[in-house]
């Protein structure tokens, strides 16, 4: 049985076609509540300099010291931060490029081109301008496209741009690369843990993992303090590698009741835990909230690819981390279920993951 929507609530308005006809207003339908715009922080103002942990994984092979101290600065932020920078994680920074600038293109093709993709939200797949199926909801001031790498039976490349003509070639490259490099990352992130190195692999499900992508374009925007580009949501899967604009800052986390605007280090990716290792490792790690602010200079491109658990299987604590004293935080359920809350209802803060805590 599948309860995946059918189709929009009412037609579909291209963010892009939005920013290119208004010059100093922007529609009511953007514009979001006073305590959810940008500028309305709690508590203090952190210093401009603030920004999540940097974590170079380079030279660890040969010296065990340097790895294990390496380790320790992950743990810390998986489990203080939710998010981290990586550097030297072994991809070719001139993928990264090609990826990013080839994602760009897409999104400056002739909107004809591009309608041809336009997607429902029965699998979401293809070009996209919201995230929930609420009629009347504001909206986030973003078009997105969105495609599956794994498994395979999902994988379909009719569903990927057909334009411009290298772009199937240089994203299957790139989803080839950062799935082993996730690979590489959930073996360290469950030996942090105090596990056999393939442990967490093995609770998503081992090979039958499912991975996708999300590209987000963020249009230039006149009232920028009126409207987010992504409304503050955490990520329903795994684990999530971002690649940010080399230009254009816009990503926010929260941190104690602040957000800090990620400062993006040179050819890095943002790595940050999703709802499902939070519920593998028992609230161990952190998946944090954050959204995306906008501006009226310039667009902003990201990369964000998931890494998920197989969606069949039941997701629940991994009973290494379950002990009296640390009972099992979450109730089992599977990543098919879980993430139609986000179809369903577009980003929530984090309200899926805390509703789901068990009453005690
Ligand atoms: C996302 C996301 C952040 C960004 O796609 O889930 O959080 O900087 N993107 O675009
Ligand atoms: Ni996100």
């Amino acid at each position: 049985m599948s309860n995946n929507p059918q189709d929009w609530p009412e037609p579909i308005i291209r963010v892009q076609s939005v920013s290119e006809s208004c010059v100093d207003g922007i529609p009511g339908r953007y514009i979001k509540p006073p305590s959810d715009r940008p500028s309305t922080g709690t508590g203090f103002t952190l210093g401009d300099d603030a920004n999540i942990p940097i974590i170079d994984l380079g030279g660890t092979e040969h010296d065990p010291v340097a790895r294990a101290s390496k380790y320790r600065e992950i743990l810390q932020a998986c489990t203080e931060w939710g998010f981290f920078q990586i550097v030297n994680h072994g991809v070719d920074p001139d993928l990264m490029d090609k990826a990013r600038e080839t994602w760009r293109q897409f999104f400056h093709l002739p909107m004809e081109l591009k309608q041809q993709h336009a997607n429902s939200p029965k699998t979401y797949e293809g070009y996209g301008s919201r995230l929930g199926i609420e009629k009347g909801a504001i909206l986030d001031w973003s078009d997105y496209y969105f495609l599956h790498y794994l498994p395979l039976s999902l994988k379909d490349h009719n569903k990927w741009p057909a334009q411009p003509p290298s772009c199937r070639e240089v994203f299957d490259e790139y989803g080839r690369e950062l799935v082993k490099l996730c690979g590489r990352l959930m073996k360290i992130l469950s030996l942090n843990l105090g596990l056999e190195e393939d442990l967490l692999q093995n609770a998503f499900g081992g090979e039958d993992i499912g991975t996708c992508l999300r590209v987000n374009f963020y249009p230039k925007c006149p009232r920028p303090e009126l409207t987010l580009g992504l409304s503050s949501h955490s990520d329903p899967g795994g684990m999530t590698l971002l690649l940010p604009d080399d230009q254009v800052p816009g990503l926010q986390v929260r941190k104690c009741n602040n957000w800090i605007t990620v400062k993006p280090a040179t050819h890095a990716f943002i790595v940050n835990i999703g709802d499902q290792i939070q519920v593998l490792s028992n609230a161990i790690y952190k998946s944090v909230e954050h959204r995306v602010i906008v501006n009226s200079d310039k667009e902003r491109v990201s990369l964000a690819l998931f890494y998920n658990p197989k969606s069949n299987i039941p997701i629940e604590p991994m009973k290494e981390l379950v002990t009296q004293e640390r009972p099992a935080l979450y109730p089992p359920m599977t990543f098919d279920e879980y993430r139609l809350y986000i179809r369903l209802k577009g980003p929530r803060g984090k309200s899926q993951v805390e509703s789901l805590k068990s009453p005690r």
